[in-house]
């Protein structure tokens, strides 16, 4: 199953040894592509993820847009989902419930317009972007105003009875504010916002606690938001879908009989929703193609931001007569296509179980996987929580597994698949009693779902700690990373995170360290000199030391104070001293500063080794004391710049630049317009970066970004001297009649 076989080129034809294994491949193709949406769609229990069917379809497709002879009626590329199950009365659709093409880039959605615009001659359109809301889609249809009958999509053209079950969804009106007389039917998702889904799962859990103990069977919790939904339509009990916290968004009028409808599909939007109808909130009306493609990178970045999963942006013509005049090929509109996000999901192998040990001792366990795309990076591990949560799922090593991103945070192990073909020697996993750092005993508190190392000085917390000192988010030590510090650990060359400030004093010492000094053989005898390497980390924590107050105190790793808190902190107590000595109701006062936190600073700062710590830093020279900074006029020499940042830069984060520019009073923008002073534009920059060229706006790289960060009066400068000469070139007004 490879995702880029579904980018050959378009041509027909093949090679020899492809016509040859051609039609083997196809039938292959063809019999897992129907075997998975029967799981999908009757089953509701896929075993492969969305991303590796689409991969297998598009697979299917390309073979046969290569060998159109190998095309058969009953190919699944010519037909929709699959045939109804058993369990509800089967319903002829009028019309048959469509599907989409889909759009992976700019280019694909440039394809179908121009497509489009060569069919019916003419260039301009209106488009109508919704968000692909990922449920199950339905076909309601009401006469006088009242629902008479709710059907599933099936295979297009026939699908399942639901009708007692969708009368209970409260989110469907059973009768319409205002409608016309004549039936009609209206085709929308049905779909669980994840906050329902969350709590419906956790309800479960609460429920299979009871079962247990009255000796019952278990119930299974929904892989996802899709799947409940579905599964909740799809109860032979009504009454079980009824207590189901599902919604609904209508995205069309199916047929309507005896009733003039609107000439757009924004208009029929507009009317369904009048009628009582939800509709989509996120639906927008577009007069070109440029601004359905930012909505549609907007949404790819923002997906997470709603309440309900999407996994597109669905892009119509908005013109219902054009829509009728482009028609439809085989399974799908030539007026619609799907905008898809890089997959989320995808299945492989996880090989191993292990074990991490956190910062507070907690032994965290973790997938370690047959690495695998997803959404644009190769995954090689997952998360998997604790082992409650291991055993709820009964993920096992050697299984197959699905594994999921979902915004920024780490992979996580959803569930496992093809269960039914684990070996038999697979057992559900344990939790080591010794940790794997130091050997010491595992324990587990008996209200939590944690298990911790024993050992307050385990090797694996300091490790922990100090990689947290040296990050980003903290002290920012290049040259620190998780290798050198388990050099340093293991050879006792550190123990806290003082001594980091003690190695530029003691760099003959650590050249010494296998993997730290530089090794050169001298008339055959080995010996090690302080190499680059170590001179560019004394030079690192060297300036580490005035990172600043906020940096500082996020770095102790003292429990609930990350970075905002610790600037908040900073802010008002201006001192580490200061924060250490403060009461904890004093600390409380800070806006922002809740008790937890305030308790949890002054738990730790009553440590006498965690104040001897501060005293040592003190005397190391880090800076623990705020620099006041002014934030007078005078003082933000941006001001009235507005700027974007797109892509990946080597040595700046895009937190750490906005944070700054803020600071100096630019504006930092999500959106690249006329107004934008420049784009500074990383590694891999989209469509930010062709909106700026198109709008001749600056495009500055890392360089300019850094000196932005660094010399910001330059910059301005350099800014201001831009535009006098732009304004010297600008022809003069004319001045009266003389000339
Ligand atoms: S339009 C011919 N609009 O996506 C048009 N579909 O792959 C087909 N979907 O079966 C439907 N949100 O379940 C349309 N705003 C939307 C949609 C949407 C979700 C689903 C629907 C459909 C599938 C097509």
């Amino acid at each position: 199953m490879t995702a880029s076989a579904s980018h050959h080129p378009d041509v027909s034809g093949g090679s020899d040894a492809e016509r040859i294994v051609a039609p083997n491949r196809v039938e292959e193709l063809r019999s897992e592509i129907i075997r998975h949406n029967q799981l999908y769609y009757v089953r509701d229990a896929p075993e492969i993820s969305d991303a590796d069917f689409d991969a297998l379809f598009h697979e299917l497709r390309d073979w046969e847009r290569r060998f159109p002879e190998l095309i058969s009626p009953d190919s699944p590329t010519q037909q929709v989902g699959a045939t109804p199950g058993r369990t509800f009365a089967v319903v002829d659709h009028r019309l048959r419930m469509l599907s989409l093409g889909n759009a992976f880039n700019a280019e694909d959605l440039l394809d179908w317009r121009r497509r489009a615009s060569e069919l019916l001659d003419r260039d301009e359109f209106t488009y109508v972007t919704e968000p692909k809301i990922d449920g199950l889609a339905i076909a309601l249809v009401y006469a006088n105003g009242r629902l008479i009958q709710a059907a599933t999509r099936g295979d297009g053209r026939a699908g399942e009875d639901v009708t007692a079950n969708v009368r209970q969804i409260d989110a469907v009106p059973n009768e319409l504010k205002s409608a016309p007389a004549g039936p009609f039917e209206v085709r929308g998702e049905i779909f669980m916002p994840k906050r329902g889904f969350e709590a419906m799962n956790a309800a479960i859990v609460v429920e299979n606690k009871d079962r247990k103990a009255a000796g019952r069977a278990q119930l299974s919790e929904y892989a996802n938001p899709r799947n409940a939904a579905a599964g909740s339509v799809r109860q032979k009990d009504a009454s079980v879908t009824s207590g189901r916290p599902l919604a609904i968004a209508v995205y069309q009028l199916g047929w309507i009989d005896d009733h003039a409808s609107p000439d757009t599909h924004w208009e029929t939007l507009r009317w369904l929703k009048s009628m009582g109808l939800p509709t989509t909130p996120q639906a927008a009306q577009h007069m070109d193609i440029e601004s359905v493609h930012s909505v549609c990178e907007r949404w790819t970045r923002q997906r997470d931001e709603l309440e309900f999963e999407i996994d597109g942006v669905v892009v119509k013509i908005d013109d219902l007569g054009l829509q009728a005049d482009l028609g439809v090929v085989g399974r799908e509109p030539r007026w619609a296509i799907a905008w898809k996000f890089p997959p989320q999901e995808a299945t492989t192998q996880l090989r191993k179980i292990m074990i991490n040990v956190g910062r507070t001792g907690t032994l965290n366990p973790y997938a370690e996987l047959a690495p695998v795309r997803l959404g644009g990076v190769t995954v090689e591990h997952a998360t998997l929580h604790n082992l409650d949560d291991i055993h709820r799922k009964d993920v096992r090593e050697g299984d197959t597994v699905v594994v999921r991103r979902a915004g920024e945070v780490i992979p996580q192990v959803v569930r496992p698949v093809l269960v039914e073909q684990r070996q038999v020697d697979s057992e559900p996993w344990k939790m080591p009693s010794d940790c794997p750092m130091c050997g010491w005993a595992v324990v587990r508190d008996a209200d939590q779902a944690m298990h911790y190392c024993s050992n307050r000085a385990c090797p694996a917390i300091l490790q922990r700690g100090l990689e947290h000192f040296a990050s980003r988010e903290a002290m920012d030590i290049r040259g620190l990373g998780e290798k050198v510090i388990e050099l340093l650990v293991s050879n006792c060359e550190v123990k806290d995170v003082a001594d980091i400030y003690t190695l530029p004093s003691r760099l003959g010492d650590l050249a010494k360290v296998r993997g730290l000094g530089q090794f050169k053989k001298r008339k055959g005898e080995e010996v090690s000199e302080v190499g680059d390497r170590l001179k560019n980390l004394a030079a690192a924590i060297e300036a580490s030391k005035s990172r600043g107050l906020p940096y500082v105190l996020a770095g102790l790793g003292i429990r609930h104070v990350g970075g905002e808190v610790a600037n908040l902190l900073a802010q008002h107590h201006g001192s580490l001293r200061a924060i250490i000595d403060a009461p904890a109701e004093d600390l409380g006062t800070v806006e922002g500063v809740g008790p937890k936190i305030a308790e949890s600073i002054a738990e730790w700062s009553s440590d006498e080794r965690n104040r001897t710590l501060v005293d040592r830093l003190i005397e190391l020279g880090v800076k623990t004391e705020l620099e006041q900074r002014p934030q007078r006029a005078e003082a933000m020499p941006l001001k009235g710049r507005r700027f974007v940042i797109t892509g990946r830069f080597d040595d700046v984060s895009r937190a750490d630049a906005t944070a700054t520019l803020k600071r100096l009073g630019a504006t930092v923008a999500s959106s690249v317009g006329k107004k934008t002073t420049a784009l500074f534009a990383g590694e891999a920059a989209g469509s930010k970066l062709t909106k700026a060229q198109e709008l001749s706006v600056r495009i500055w790289d890392e360089k300019q970004l850094r000196k932005a960060l660094t010399d910001p009066d330059a910059v301005a400068a350099q800014l201001a001297e831009e535009e006098q000469a732009a304004l010297a070139l600008e022809p003069p007004e004319a001045a009266g009649g003389d000339c």
